[in-house]
């Protein structure tokens, strides 16, 4: 089995959670992702309208992957289960596996959600790049604001493939960098992965290596979406959340201002992404 990673907002997340406070609950404790406004300017700093935000991402990202009723879905790195849910109460006959490397989130999401009649579930602890499934046993793959945390997306990308029927997709959603911030990304980042809030993130995949990822694993890219102002307004909830509660690690407001303002410069994109597996020939 694959050893825990132990990422700093979790454990933070995870003990606000058991002390039961409530506006974090609604926020984050189904979806741990940004938010997602097709009309930023109506978005209010209130829990419920967060969580809405959250669930809409979730949708873009499953849709993307063109996820229906029958399917055989697989979740990697699921968090707490978010999208799961989602798929659990508006899909039929599905069978929805949620993968994650912590067993502490898993537990939480097997705890709170139940299959509806027709459907089934399942939690597994495993690492993303060494998934616990035989080729072609999956319709779709999806991996919600996660993959910067996996020890390679070429070993994901890899096994997305390998686990992926043929005519399968994958979707994703992530921050992308433009190139010119590589530099900055390179400064900061020794700094994250040791002191700071959110952990191993490794956000140098820009728009062209994904492209090029996709083209090494065979993929065809059939999705490219760039909705990064439709998720700035999650920067200004965070911030009222953080004021209403303590969070004892002092990177977090630093690291989450240089995601705000590479966002609001337009250098780090959030982007949902969706890759094909032609359903002939391809890498093997
Ligand atoms: C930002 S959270 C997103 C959670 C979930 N996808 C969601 O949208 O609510 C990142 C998730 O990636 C998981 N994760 C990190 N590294 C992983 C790995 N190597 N394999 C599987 N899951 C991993 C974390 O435990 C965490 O649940």
């Amino acid at each position: 089995m694959s050893s825990p990673i132990r990422l700093p907002y979790f454990d933070v997340l995870l003990k606000l959670l058991d002390q039961g406070d409530p506006a974090l609950e609604q926020a984050f404790g189904r979806h741990v992702h940004w938010g997602y406004w097709p009309e930023p300017r109506q978005a209010k700093r209130t829990p419920e309208d967060f969580a809405r935000a959250a669930e809409a991402l979730s949708r873009l990202v499953y849709q993307a992957a063109g996820v229906g009723d029958g399917m055989r879905v697989l979740d990697a790195g699921c968090g707490f289960g978010g999208t799961v849910a989602s798929l659990n109460n508006g899909c039929s006959n599905v069978h929805l596996v949620g993968l994650n490397i912590d067993p502490r989130q898993l537990d939480r999401a097997h705890q709170r959600i139940t299959p509806r009649t027709g459907n089934t579930l399942a939690w597994i602890q495993a690492d993303a790049c060494v998934l616990p499934f035989k080729d072609a046993s999956f319709d779709a793959v999806l991996a919600v604001e996660c993959i910067f945390h996996f020890p390679s997306r070429a070993g994901f990308f890899k096994e997305a493939w390998r686990v992926l029927k043929p005519g399968g997709r994958l979707a994703l959603s992530d921050f992308v960098p433009v190139s010119g911030l590589l530099p900055i990304i390179r400064l900061t980042e020794s700094w994250s992965a040791t002191l700071g809030f959110y952990g191993h993130c490794d956000v140098h995949c820009t728009l062209a290596d994904y492209h090029r990822l996709a083209a090494a694993t065979g993929f065809m890219v059939s999705h490219a979406r760039d909705i990064t102002a439709g998720t700035l307004p999650t920067y200004a909830f965070l911030r009222t959340l953080a004021r209403q509660m303590k969070i004892p690690n002092p990177s977090a407001v630093p690291e989450t201002l240089l995601l705000e303002w590479t966002s609001r410069l337009s250098v780090l994109r959030y982007r949902v992404l969706g890759f094909e597996k032609p359903a002939q020939g391809g890498c093997d």
